[in-house]
């Protein structure tokens, strides 16, 4: 079905997560911007049952628009990756979803996977880990960064032995606190209120909540827990909200963004309502004004940072910067950050000259000079 001239890129969006729309708006993004000439395209879309279908390549469907986004129908036809190959195959499924075997088909060997899938089962390390056992190439990180980049205790716990600022923070699971909730608070009370209660492993801020005292305390620590059973608990940074993209390209070196700065407007921080569903609250600025030393400091860091987790490909690292102090404290590593051309990550690189098109073909370039196997 496809030709064997030119690599064949399969970009896949979609998924069960709750970003499932933000994700095809992204898919909208990258299918304008991919080279036709030097790559051949072929769109699978992950519905929120999880089915994998074919999907058209036409990038102006997927649109995120005021009636809200795309979301991917499973019809009767599927797509899939024969374990243990390369091979993406298509074929029909019957009223009770069964294969109809006599009409599969081969699509083709996959070169490269483009991943474009938020949250869990896409960004945290479960869907590089099926495509590693078919010795698939894909863009961004792998599988143990992705997995620790989407657990901020396990971050935490890394980017700290690496040297880095990362908090002052304590972490329980639900056992831990139905068995002895008095030595969790009494952590939570030495790092000194307010502190930031959130489920380890969420994204979009679900299930974090500022709480300025004990009594708040229960109240948070059962929303987290709503969405994750282990919590972990920060000291809260005052400090402006800053942030900085990583690219790694085929030639192995990697360059940071300018830097891009939040600021919350109307809402206590950057919540759920803030993110998506109310512009006006939150103002975006880039480069985002600072020092030049202060702005190569978050660079440096943020490098540094991004070997520690072997991040590859794609990362936005998330920061606090207190101007009067001068401490700067890594927050999060987001290794599928938004990446619609309004997107803050391409927006930072266009802050030093590298176009939305010229970050997708250096991606795919990167991912296909990946050699197979442990790397
Ligand atoms: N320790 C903290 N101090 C101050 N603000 C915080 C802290 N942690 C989180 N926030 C605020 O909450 C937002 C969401 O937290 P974050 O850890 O980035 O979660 P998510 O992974 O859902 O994006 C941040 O963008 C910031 O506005
Ligand atoms: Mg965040």
């Amino acid at each position: 079905m496809t030709d064997s001239q030119r690599p064949l890129v399969v970009v896949l969006f979609g998924g069960t997560s709750g970003e499932h729309q933000i994700s095809c708006a992204t898919a909208g993004g990258v299918l304008a911007s991919i080279n036709e000439e030097v790559w051949q395209t072929f769109a699978v879309g992950i519905s929120p049952e999880g089915l994998w279908v074919p999907m058209p390549n036409d990038p102006s469907a997927y649109a995120l628009s005021d009636s809200g986004g795309y979301t991917v129908e499973a019809g009767d036809l599927r797509v899939a990756i024969l374990p243990g190959t390369k091979t993406l195959i298509q074929y029909e499924v019957d009223e009770a979803g069964a294969m109809i075997v006599a009409t599969v088909t081969t699509i083709g060997e996959i070169d490269v996977v483009f991943p474009l899938l938020h949250g869990p089962f896409g960004e945290d390390g479960t869907l590089q880990g099926l495509l590693e056992m078919s010795g698939i190439r894909y863009v961004g990180c792998g599988v143990a960064s992705s997995a620790v980049c989407q657990d901020k205790y396990l971050t935490k716990t890394v980017l700290g032995a690496a040297g880095i600022d990362v908090g002052e923070w304590t972490t329980f699971t639900r056992v831990d606190w139905q068995g002895d909730a008095a030595s969790c608070r009494e952590r939570i009370g030495q790092l000194g209120y307010p502190v930031f209660v959130k489920p380890t492993r969420a994204g979009s801020s679900l299930g974090i909540s500022k709480v300025d005292g004990p009594s708040e305390l229960d109240a948070a620590v059962e929303e987290a827990m709503s969405h994750d059973p282990r919590v972990i608990v920060e000291a809260a940074s005052p400090g402006r909200e800053v942030e900085c993209g990583v690219l790694g390209t085929a030639d192995g070196s990697l360059t940071a963004s300018a830097i891009g700065e939040i600021r919350v407007l109307t809402e206590e921080f950057y919540d759920y309502e803030s993110k998506y569903f109310d512009p006006n609250a939150v103002a975006l600025d880039c480069p985002a004004d600072l020092p030049e030393g202060v702005a190569r400091r978050i660079q440096e860091t943020a490098l540094v940072a991004f070997e520690a987790v072997e991040g590859e490909g794609i990362s936005r690292i998330d920061f606090f910067y207190n101007e009067e102090t001068g401490r700067l404290i890594l927050n999060e590593i987001n290794t599928l950050p938004g990446f619609t051309p309004a997107s803050l990550y391409p927006t930072m690189f266009g802050a030093v000259g590298i176009t939305y098109p010229q970050l997708v073909h250096a991606l795919i370039e990167e991912a296909a000079a990946r050699p197979e196997g442990l790397r």
